[in-house]
C-alpha cells in the first residue's frame, strides 16, 4: 500500500489557523501524485474535506471525485530554498477501509444472532416468567366478578373501594408482564449500532430484568450496587446491555452447583471512565479456560456457543473501553470492563 502513496509539497501560506490549509500549486509532486489528482483543483477538494489535516497524524479523507479513501498525513518542512513548505502524503486505504466495513457489518450479524440465540436459549424461563402476571390478572378478574355477583345476589351495590383495588392490582401484573416484552423486543430488534447518550441505571436496571428470569430459575439472587449520579454515557444502550447479560449468565451459570449462588452487578465511577463489575461465587477458571476465554467458540458447556465472552470484547473495545477477568479471593471470578465517561465537572462548571 505504501507504494501507491501520492506525495506533494506545497508553499505554506504561513496561516496561523490549521483548518485554513495548504493551497496553491505544488512545488513538487511525484508520479502517483499526478496519476491520481492531475490538476490542483481536485486536490484542493481532497484537503477541503480532510478539513483541518495540520498533524502527522494521519487522517482519512474521502475523495469524491475518484470515489477512493486516502490516508492524509500532512508535516511542515523546510524547502530547500530555506522557506518553510507543507509535505503532503495521501496513501490510498480504500482496500482496507472496504475490508474494515465488511468487517464491521459482520460484527454487527453475529451481534445480533447472539442475541436472538440468547432468548432463544430464555425462552422456556420467558415463557414462565410471563405466565405468572397472566395467571394473576385471570385470578384478579375472576375473584372480582365473583364479588360483583354475590353482593348483586344479595341486592347490594358492588363495594367501590375493594374494586379499585383489584383493578389496580391486576393493572401491575399486566404491567409487569408489559415490561418483559418490551425488554425482549428491545434486546432482539434489528437496529444498526448506534451511540448515543445513556444512563447506566436504566441500562442496568433492563439487562438486570433479563437475568434475573434465569437467576431466580437456578437460585441465584443478584445483588446490583450502581454508585448514584454517574455520568451520562456515550453508547449503544443495548449493546452495553448485551455485554451485561453475557456476564451475568455466565456468573449464573458457573454456581449451578455452588453452595452459595450469589452475583454482584455494580457499576462505579473511575477517572474519566465507569467501570462495571460482574462477580460470582462459581467455580472458577480452570488455567484452560484462562488461557482461551476470549476466543471465538471456546466453550466448556454443553451447549455453549462459546461465543458470549468474544462478543463481550468487541463490544467493549468498540466503546474504546477495557474488558478483563480477576479471580476472587474466595473462590469465583470477576469480570470488569471499562467505558470512558465525559468529565460532568466541566458540563456543571459551564451551566
Ligand atoms: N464466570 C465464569 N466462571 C467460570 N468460567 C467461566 C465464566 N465465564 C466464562 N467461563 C468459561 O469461559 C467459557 C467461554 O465463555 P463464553 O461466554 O464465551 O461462552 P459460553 O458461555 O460457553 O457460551 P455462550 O456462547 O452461550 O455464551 C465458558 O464455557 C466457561 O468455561
Ligand atoms: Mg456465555
Amino acid at each position: 500500500d505504501e507504494l501507491e502513496a501520492a506525495i506533494w509539497v506545497l508553499p505554506d501560506s504561513g496561516e496561523a489557523d490549521p483548518a485554513a490549509g495548504p493551497r496553491g500549486e505544488p512545488l513538487f509532486a511525484n508520479r502517483m501524485f499526478r496519476h491520481m489528482f492531475g490538476a490542483s483543483a481536485d486536490l484542493g477538494r481532497l484537503l477541503e474535506a480532510g478539513g483541518a489535516a495540520a498533524g502527522w497524524v494521519p487522517r482519512e479523507v474521502f475523495h469524491p471525485g475518484l470515489g477512493r479513501w486516502f490516508e492524509l498525513r500532512t508535516r511542515r518542512i523546510r524547502w530547500v530554498d530555506g522557506s518553510s513548505v507543507r509535505l503532503l502524503v495521501a496513501t490510498d486505504v480504500t482496500r482496507r477501509h472496504e475490508a474494515e466495513e465488511r468487517h464491521r457489518e459482520q460484527d454487527e450479524k453475529l451481534q445480533r444472532t447472539s442475541r436472538l440465540v440468547t432468548m432463544g436459549e430464555m425462552a422456556s424461563s420467558l415463557a414462565h416468567e410471563l405466565s405468572q402476571p397472566l395467571t394473576a390478572i385471570a385470578n384478579y378478574c375472576m375473584g372480582l366478578s365473583a364479588r360483583v355477583r354475590s353482593k348483586l345476589a344479595q341486592g347490594q351495590p358492588p363495594d367501590a373501594q375493594e374494586m379499585l383495588e383489584m383493578l389496580r392490582k391486576t393493572a401491575a401484573q399486566a404491567e409487569r408482564a408489559g415490561k418483559v416484552i418490551r425488554r425482549i423486543r428491545e434486546f432482539v430488534k434489528r437496529s444498526e449500532p448506534e451511540r448515543r447518550p445513556c444512563e447506566v441505571s436504566a441500562i442496568v436496571a433492563d439487562a438486570v430484568g433479563l437475568a434475573e428470569i434465569d437467576a431466580q430459575r437456578l437460585g441465584v439472587s443478584i445483588d446490583v450496587h450502581t454508585d448514584p449520579d454517574l455520568p451520562t454515557l456515550s453508547a449503544d444502550p443495548i449493546l452495553i446491555e448485551q455485554v451485561l447479560l453475557n456476564l451475568m449468565k455466565n456468573g449464573i451459570e458457573a454456581m449451578r452447583e455452588a453452595a452459595h449462588r450469589r452475583l454482584a452487578l455494580t457499576s462505579t465511577r473511575g477517572d474519566g471512565m465507569i467501570e462495571f463489575a460482574v462477580s460470582d461465587a462459581g467455580k472458577g477458571l480452570t488455567p484452560d479456560a484462562r488461557e482461551k476465554l476470549f476466543e471465538p467458540f471456546f466453550t466448556t458447556k454443553t451447549e455453549g456457543m462459546g461465543i458470549g465472552l468474544n462478543i463481550c470484547r468487541s463490544i467493549v473495545e468498540s466503546h474504546q473501553g477495557r474488558l478483563w477477568v480477576e479471580d476472587n479471593p474466595d473462590g469465583g471470578c470477576t469480570f470488569r470492563f471499562t467505558l470512558p465517561a465525559p468529565e460532568r465537572t466541566a458540563v456543571a462548571r459551564a451551566a
